[in-house]
């Protein structure tokens, strides 16, 4: 199930930030914008459940807002809580005369803001998405102080007398966050830490301790265990709810460490593959080289229609990766000066293939594969291996086609030396129709006629 998606529109970064602590409890996306003007098309593409907007003197664009909501038919049900203090009668009639609005003076949203996103969920009959808490304690007293406070705050609260009594708890559901004493009979908080640990079901769970200050053996002990707070007892309720706001970004940490993982990881097989090149290019004067110049070649046409600053990325990778198959061609084949036979040529053929089998193997690349596999077909469907005609060839393939005749066109070769640019360039022009692709040669020439100036601009 998706989480609702609240909007939060107020033009100081403090003030959402505050925003969002108070809604910890609701388990919610949350989308943050600094201004209500011109928010028609980001709200068009977030369709949010739920805006919360700065209404003030200070704020622009809350009346552009509140107008887009009015004139929009498709924002007809979408709630707007208004928060203001100070704030003209005009603006406030504007706001009210959208469909669903409250006002909450920003000295009332502390006790407020969270009843009134639940009320408002309710009444657009948007499932509770409270975020539950596991508290873990001994003393009745602390179980019931705790399951006021946070159920005030607007948590859902579960609670269980030990360790024992928490795994029951875990057995019917799952909570958001687990709190718990160190000190307990039958199964204290240490054992419970370990537990759910090593539970994959569990483990995921934010653990939180509410220790005494001269408890460090313990806290280090459970922190190898995944423990991820500390509360030094005794704590007041301001204290709890900003370790559990913390707790909930550090949801966000956890994604950016798989992230920095996952990234880490690619860096590696890059490494690994670019090794492999470079092993390629050291069997074969030829290619030597003439990956890394394809690769400078597509990263600059991929920049030259508009592409984004990662698509230049894989449009490099991409390049430099192309011919990365012929590792897998015979040295008499890979390496014979003169024409190939018909069979040494369908050998040479298999390296499109041969390459899409080593990527394959890299999901995280995976986006590359076409050229890989596609860039010798040709466009009057003569290429191979497919023998793909037209636009049937995905578009960096053919534009991959035009960077590898040019930079084939202008190396040298042991049998002849390489053209000179604009030798190379009326050869492509022939071949734009029947081999190349003619809308990427046309691409190909806008962009090179610029790199040409920009070279002599900077000599
Ligand atoms: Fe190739």
């Amino acid at each position: 199930m998706s989480k609702p998606r609240i909007v939060i529109i107020d033009d100081s970064l403090q003030q959402r930030g505050m925003i969002k602590s108070i809604l910890a409890p609701v388990d919610a996306d949350y989308f943050e914008l600094s201004d209500g003007r011109n928010c028609a098309a980001v709200l068009g593409k977030i369709r949010p459940d739920l805006i919360i907007a700065k209404i003030s003197t200070s704020f622009r664009g809350g009346r552009n807002l509140c107008a887009l909501l009015k004139e929009d038919p498709s924002f007809d049900d979408l709630p707007l809580i208004l928060l203001g203090h100070g704030e003209e009668a005009e603006d406030i009639a504007q706001g009210m005369a959208t469909n669903a609005f409250v006002y909450l003076d920003t000295y009332e949203i502390q006790e407020k803001l969270v009843p009134t996103v639940q009320k408002a969920f309710a009444q657009s009959g948007i499932p509770q998405t409270g975020r539950s808490i596991l508290v873990v304690d001994d003393s009745s007293s602390v179980r019931l102080l705790l399951d006021e406070e946070l159920a005030k705050a607007g948590y859902q609260v579960l609670s269980a007398e030990n360790g024992k009594d928490a795994l029951a708890v875990l057995q019917q559901t799952q909570p958001d966050v687990i709190l718990s004493d160190v000190y307990m009979p039958e199964m204290n908080g240490i054992e419970l830490c370990e537990t759910l640990h090593r539970d994959p079901r569990y483990s995921g769970i934010p653990f939180v301790v509410m220790s005494t200050e001269n408890d460090a053996g313990n806290m280090k002990k459970m922190m190898q265990f995944g423990a991820a707070a500390f509360i030094i007892k005794p704590f007041n309720l301001e204290q709890l709810t900003m370790t559990l706001n913390k707790i909930f970004s550090y949801e966000f940490l956890l994604l950016l460490k798989e992230n920095e993982r996952l990234d880490g990881e690619q860096k590696l097989l890059l490494a690994g593959i670019t090794s492999l090149v470079n092993a390629l290019e050291a069997r074969d004067n030829y290619t030597r080289g003439h990956s890394e110049r394809v690769s400078q070649i597509l990263a600059g046409l991929v920049r030259h229609i508009g592409g984004s600053q990662r698509e230049i990325e894989r449009a490099r990778i991409a390049g430099r990766l192309h011919d990365i198959g012929k590792i897998g061609i015979r040295d008499d084949v890979l390496l014979k000066p003169g024409r190939l036979s018909k069979e040494e040529f369908d050998h040479i053929k298999q390296h499109p293939s041969i390459g899409a089998s080593i990527i394959q193997t890299i999901p995280s690349i995976a986006d590359i594969l076409p050229v890989i596999s596609f860039h010798h077909e040709r466009v009057d469907g003569n290429g191979y291996p497919e023998g793909l005609k037209g636009s049937d060839i995905p578009f960096w393939a053919r534009l991959t086609a035009v960077a590898d005749t040019y930079d084939a066109l202008t190396s040298d070769r042991p049998y002849r030396d390489g053209m000179e640019h604009k030798k190379a360039i009326a050869v492509i022009n022939e071949v734009a129709g029947s081999q190349l692709c003619p809308e990427s040669v046309r691409l190909f020439l806008e962009w090179s006629k610029q790199e040409m100036k920009e070279k002599i601009r900077n000599i």
